[in-house]
């Protein structure tokens, strides 16, 4: 214990908040493993990070909370943040870059490419959050000029986000790999998420009781090939005292289209509220 606590203590972990300073470090690195995220990290970052670490080179995480992809001032307000815990979980994993941008320093310079917005960018959260992805990958594509990483790490549970940032890194030629990564759960079956932070003891019972009633139908759909009883899923997330759903969805994770039958490689997609707090996930 004593000799890990050393290890952590003496571990330089160098953190950046411009990115001209964090340029010269790592204009000379081969291979730089990437993952962005915007704090009040998780089981499901660790998990990231700890993947990342696996490649050879050096790791680099980025903290920043991107105003440019929320759709109301209040949720971005109020969206979790805990750069001090943070800093300390990074340091634990021996991670060897940290790039804590202001928006000037993110936002202000001309990018070389411009952002790919695939049509499938309207499906989803998209139809419900207004300017959501357009703002994800205005700064994802930043990070790449920056960064220029040979591989980002990105996780299942957000995968329109991660399909969206694979169209663009294809469309655009970009040279960094993306490594999508399991979804981490919590015991009860609730997707790891910062956004869970804002939910209280009650409410996460409620969402336990919602991901496995999703989970039930997967099941069952993949048993016996027919369609979804929307109808009666709607009822039982109501009977739950679930606020408010933005959508449920069967899609096709080749393509984010309506599958044309239930053979194929699908997912069902969920949005919805407890409480003032929106939950997203997919099985
Ligand atoms: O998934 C997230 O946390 C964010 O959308 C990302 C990719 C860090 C961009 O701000």
């Amino acid at each position: 214990m004593i000799l890990l606590h050393i290890i952590i203590i003496h571990f330089k972990m160098k953190i950046f908040k411009h990115k001209s300073a964090l340029n010269k470090a790592i204009k000379n690195i081969q291979s730089v493993s990437f993952v962005p995220t915007m704090g009040a990290l998780h089981k499901g970052h660790v998990s990231l990070i700890k993947k990342a670490k696996r490649k050879q080179g050096k790791t680099l995480v980025s903290v920043y909370v991107n105003p440019k992809q929320f759709d109301s001032k209040k949720d971005f307000d109020k969206y979790p943040r805990n750069l001090k815990k943070d800093l300390l979980t990074l340091k634990k994993l021996k991670v060897d870059y940290i790039y804590l941008p202001k928006y000037s320093d993110i936002f202000s310079f001309k990018v070389n490419k411009s952002i790919y917005l695939h049509k499938s960018s309207k499906l989803l959260c998209g139809k419900f959050r207004q300017g959501h992805f357009k703002g994800v990958l205005n700064i994802v594509n930043r990070f790449l000029e920056i960064i220029k990483p040979k591989f980002i790490f990105l996780g299942k549970k957000d995968f329109q986000q991660f399909f969206l940032i694979k169209k663009h890194i294809e469309k655009r030629k970009i040279n960094s790999k993306i490594i999508l990564c399991n979804t981490v759960r919590e015991k009860n079956g609730i997707a790891c998420s910062s956004r869970n932070k804002n939910l209280n003891s009650k409410q996460i019972k409620i969402a336990s009781k919602v991901i496995n009633i999703i989970k039930k139908e997967k099941k069952l759909l993949k048993q016996s090939k027919k369609k979804l009883n929307y109808i009666k899923i709607i009822k039982k997330l109501k009977n739950l005292s679930v606020k408010k759903i933005d959508y449920i969805k069967i899609l096709n994770l080749k393509n984010l289209k309506e599958p044309k039958n239930l053979k194929n490689n699908f997912n069902i997609f969920i949005a919805f509220y407890i409480g003032n707090v929106r939950l997203i996930d997919n099985f």
